[in-house]
Parts: structure tokens; C-alpha cells; sequence
């Protein structure tokens, strides 16, 4: 592969960057409020209803209003799409990967700016914000790349009087369904997935954070994308989601959201419409209950640290957040009340301030995280936070709840907010256990510097991104693909060496000469 390298984070220490940031919070208050259309083929739809996009942080503050996407709609949306197929899939690859460096470019001009809505649009602090915007540079940079190795197929074995080929073509009309809590990164990364090879798509990204999708969709026209590749609808899940997941036309759908979305999905496209001939493809990455493990041989410091980033990063609303920490009883204490202490010190507040932990994204999770509060009562001892405060954005202190059993809603249930339970294990291999108890399998890390132990862990903790001596979140494009077991999804790898070939069929060619 063509040398790649992450986008590097903003040291915002630096007071030059500190300005660049505020300058670029401005720039985007000033935009603020601001209509956005469909993009349908060559069109630009306006509708008189709307999506109106708040922020998290100050709910009076409207962030912008897109059109809002029905079936009709929809349906004109793809029959576009299956029109733009015929011709995008003919175009060389090196042309389709050529949109993206130039995307990745504008986008990196503008980094700031769309670190900055995403601090508006969906309450992330600066480094989270900044984050998310060099992971959707990453993503744009990386599959390029990936779809130049590939645009020659695969070598395979040939007989003497014999040329095999084996290529990959695309699949055709994909579904692109993103959730709000990457709403840059993901976003863009599953719909650039499917356009780099050859695919046309529609994309709907989630009701809460649509403004940083219409602005992205806007960066891909300017970077030479030809219209009816990209559709954007964005629109209510059950109804415009529900009807592109059924429709026989939709040949693939890439969805990352929660578990039950994703579960309603993969059986609605499992059945056969009339007129379908294929089987549809998912790709489908859901939810997580994600734990760190301590061991008594440990960095003790090293695991308060990273239990503490891991679970309250963005308010907990990461797929990856730590939700549980499970330490082994000879540290349990120790490691429990250096958490407490490190989470009594953040700071919650308007991510414009770049606090610590800005806001939860709506009422409906501000209302779920503080029922699971409750919950923490009953099942453990709240040891810090525990309190949330929606009057004028929606703030939850960062909450830690002590002495939870293994089997408890709190250690099974995903809560998506900062909300981390603590439980006791008698041993390493017991603490392994507890950590595979869940139905789900996305992330989790050990603490320890017993080289026996995390070999054991290397092999028996079961999800798809291990990680030892470090917290649970942040895995980078192109270095730790990222997807997870069970009922977090089909682990289709994001940012990984064979994620573009879920996009794609393979085909044998044989010739006799
Ligand atoms: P969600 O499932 O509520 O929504 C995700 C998307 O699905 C949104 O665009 C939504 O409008 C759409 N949708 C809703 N109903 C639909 C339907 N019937 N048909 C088609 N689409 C429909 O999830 P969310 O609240 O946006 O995101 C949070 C969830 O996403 C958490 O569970 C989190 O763990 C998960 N997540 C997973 C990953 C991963 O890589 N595994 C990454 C980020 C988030
Ligand atoms: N990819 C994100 C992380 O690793 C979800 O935290």
C-alpha cells in the first residue's frame, strides 16, 4: 500500500491553535441556523419539512434545518442511483480514489471548521471534535489507497495455456445508514467505503447530527464527485430507513448504530421483495459493553487513567467507552478510589469552553443515562456524580457506581453515556470471565504486567479490538481496524486491510489459449 500515515491530533496547549479553534467556532456561528436540501441525482431538493438539528449544550440554539426525506423521495433517490451505477462503475479507480484525496484535502483546509460544528452540532469537546474530523480525513486517505491496491484484482494460479484473473467489481446500490456519536468519521467513512469501489449510494445520517453530513456531501461535489453517486436523504429511520432496507433494488446496506437497529436490518434484509434478485449484503456495527480488566500486577496509576478516559471521553457515548471495570480484589480499592478522585476533577460544561465533558446528545439520552443512574442505586454505590441537570443543555455528571455484581442491568445493558460500574474479581482468570460475560464483544483492555496473563487475554478475551496497557477507545484508521464479535455487529473491520472487499463481489476469469 502506498504510505499512509494517521492525521495527526491538535495540541491545543498551543495558544495558536487555541485561537485557530476560536476563530473557526465563530467562523461556524455564523452559519448557524442555515437550510440545507436534499441531494437527489442532479437535484437539490428543498421540502417544507425539516430536520432541525440543536445543540446539545444550549437546545434554544438550532444548528441548521435540512430537507427531510420521504418515501417518495427516497424512491426518486434510488432510482437515481441504479441510473448513476451504469456509468460510475465504469470509471477507472484511480479516478474514484482521486475524490477522495481531494476531499480529504478541502477537508483538512477546513479542519477546524468542522471540528467546530461537530463541538456545536453534537457537543464534542475540542480533542474529541478534533479527533473526529482527523478520523474522517483518515478514512478518506486510507481507503483511497486501499482501492489502488485492489483495482487490479487478486493474483491467482494459471495452468500453462491458461490466464486466470480474479477482480473484485462493485455490488451496485448501497444503503448507508451512520449514528450520531461519530457523526463525521463514520459517516463519511461508510459512505466513501462504498463509493471508492464503484458503488452508488444513499445516504441518511442520523436525525441528530445531519448539518455535518449535508457539508461533507457538499465537499464531495466540490471534489469532483459526478452527481447521483452520493443521494442524500436524510429522514425519519422507520419510515425512509425501513423502505431503502426493504427495496429491491438495494443491493447492500452498510449500518452502524445501536443493537436493535441493527438487528431489525439484518432480518428485513434477509427477506426476498418482489422484483430482488440478490441476496442483500450487511454490514452491520452496533453496540458495545465494553470493559477494562485490571490484573493485581499492574500500573496502578496506568489503570485509574485509563478506566477514567475510557469511560467519560465524549460522555461516554462511544460504541468503544469503558462501562465496566473489572479489578481484580487485591487492587479493587486502590484502583477504585484513584478513579473517583481523577473523576471528581473533570469538569462538565459548554464544549465552546472545551471542557472535559460537554452534554449528552438529546432528552431521550439524557433521560435513558439517568434512569440507568437510578438503576446504579438499587444494583451499587454511587462514588461520584450521579446527578444531571437538562434545564438548558443536557449535562450528566460523570458517574461511577461501586460494587456491582457481574450479572447486574448496569454490567450488561448498554447505557451510552458517563456511566461506569465497577465489580470485584477474585483472580485474573475470574476477571477474564466477567468479561466475557456480555452478549456483546466490541472493545476492551488489560491492565497488567504479567506477560502470562495477557497472553491468556490475547487469546480468550473475546472482541474484536484488544488492547493492553492503554484504555479502551480511540482506535486510528489503518492501525487498529476497528469492529466488534457478537452482538456488536458482523465485525466488519472500519479502517482495516479487507474492509473495501465487503463492498465488492470477486469474479474468476479463466481463458484457454
Ligand atoms: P441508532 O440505531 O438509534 O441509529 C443509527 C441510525 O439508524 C440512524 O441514522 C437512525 O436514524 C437509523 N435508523 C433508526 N431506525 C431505523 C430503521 N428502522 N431502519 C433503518 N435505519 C434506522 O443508533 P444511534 O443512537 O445513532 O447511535 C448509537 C449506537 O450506535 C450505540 O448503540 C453505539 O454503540 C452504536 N455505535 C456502534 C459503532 C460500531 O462501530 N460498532 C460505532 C458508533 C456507534
Ligand atoms: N473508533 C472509535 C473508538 O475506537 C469508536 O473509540
Amino acid at each position: 500500500m502506498i504510505s499512509y500515515k494517521h492525521e495527526p491530533f491538535v495540541d491545543f496547549t498551543n495558544e495558536e491553535n487555541k485561537k485557530a479553534y476560536e476563530a473557526a467556532l465563530h467562523t461556524v456561528e455564523g452559519y448557524l441556523g442555515q437550510d440545507y436540501p436534499l441531494y437527489i441525482g442532479a437535484e437539490k431538493v428543498t421540502t417544507d419539512e425539516k430536520i432541525v438539528s440543536y445543540n446539545p449544550a444550549d437546545k434554544e440554539e438550532v444548528i441548521g434545518r435540512v430537507s427531510k426525506a420521504n418515501k417518495d423521495l427516497a424512491e426518486k433517490a434510488m432510482q437515481e442511483a441504479v441510473t448513476a451505477f451504469e456509468s460510475w462503475k465504469k470509471v477507472k479507480p484511480e479516478i474514484r480514489a482521486d475524490v477522495l484525496f481531494k476531499a480529504a484535502a478541502i477537508i483538512r483546509r477546513r479542519k477546524h471548521e468542522f471540528s467546530a460544528l461537530l463541538t456545536k452540532e453534537a457537543g464534542k469537546p475540542w480533542n474529541e471534535a478534533d479527533a473526529d474530523t482527523a478520523e474522517a480525513i483518515d478514512f478518506l486517505e486510507f481507503y483511497a489507497r486501499q482501492m489502488l491496491t485492489l483495482k487490479d484484482g487478486v493474483p491467482v494460479q494459471s495452468r500453462p495455456g491458461e490466464y486466470n484473473r480474479y477482480d473484485y467489481i462493485p455490488l451496485g446500490v448501497g444503503i448507508i445508514i451512520s449514528p450520531w456519536n461519530f457523526p463525521f468519521a463514520i459517516m463519511a467513512g461508510t459512505a466513501v467505503a462504498a463509493i471508492v469501489t464503484g458503488n452508488t449510494i444513499l445516504l441518511k445520517p442520523a436525525s441528530t447530527t445531519p448539518i455535518v453530513a449535508a457539508k461533507f456531501v457538499e465537499v464531495m461535489h466540490e471534489a469532483g464527485l459526478p452527481t447521483g453517486v452520493l443521494n442524500f436523504v436524510p429522514g425519519s429511520g422507520a419510515e425512509v430507513g425501513d423502505y431503502l432496507v426493504d427495496h429491491p433494488k438495494t443491493r447492500f446496506i452498510s449500518f452502524t448504530g445501536s443493537r436493535d437497529v441493527g438487528l431489525r436490518i439484518y432480518k428485513r434484509a434477509s427477506e426476498l421483495n418482489e422484483g430482488q434478485i440478490w441476496l442483500k449484503r450487511v454490514i452491520a456495527e452496533m453496540g458495545g459493553k465494553d470493559t477494562i480488566v485490571v490484573d493485581k500486577e499492574a500500573d496502578l496509576e496506568l489503570a485509574a487513567q485509563s478506566i477514567v478516559k475510557s469511560a467519560f471521553g465524549f460522555a461516554g457515548q462511544k460504541c468503544s467507552a469503558c462501562s465496566r471495570a473489572v479489578i481484580v480484589e487485591d487492587v479493587y480499592d486502590q484502583v477504585l478510589d484513584r478513579a473517583v478522585e481523577l473523576t471528581k476533577q473533570l469538569t462538565v460544561g459548554n464544549p465552546t469552553e472545551n471542557h472535559f465533558m460537554g452534554p449528552v446528545i438529546d432528552q431521550a439520552a439524557f433521560d435513558k443515562i439517568m434512569s440507568y443512574v437510578e438503576i446504579g442505586k438499587e444494583e451499587g454505590r454511587i462514588l461520584a456524580g450521579g446527578e444531571g441537570d437538562s434545564s438548558k443543555g443536557y449535562f450528566v455528571q460523570p458517574t461511577i457506581v461501586a460494587d456491582v455484581d457481574p450479572q447486574a442491568r448496569l454490567m450488561q445493558e448498554e447505557i451510552f453515556g458517563p456511566v461506569v460500574a465497577f465489580a470485584k474479581a477474585k483472580d485474573f482468570d475470574e476477571a477474564l470471565e466477567i468479561a466475557n460475560n456480555t452478549e456483546y464483544g466490541l472493545t476492551g483492555a488489560v491492565i497488567t504486567t504479567n506477560r502470562l496473563n495477557m497472553e491468556k487475554a490475547r487469546e480468550e478475551f473475546h472482541v474484536g479490538n484488544l488492547y493492553f496497557n492503554r484504555g479502551c477507545t480511540g482506535a486510528i484508521v489503518g492501525y487498529q481496524p476497528f469492529g466488534g464479535f457478537n452482538m456488536s455487529g458482523t465485525d466488519s473491520k472500519a479502517g482495516g486491510p479487507d474492509y473495501l472487499q465487503l463492498h465488492m463481489q470477486a469474479k474468476t476469469t479463466s481463458e484457454t489459449f
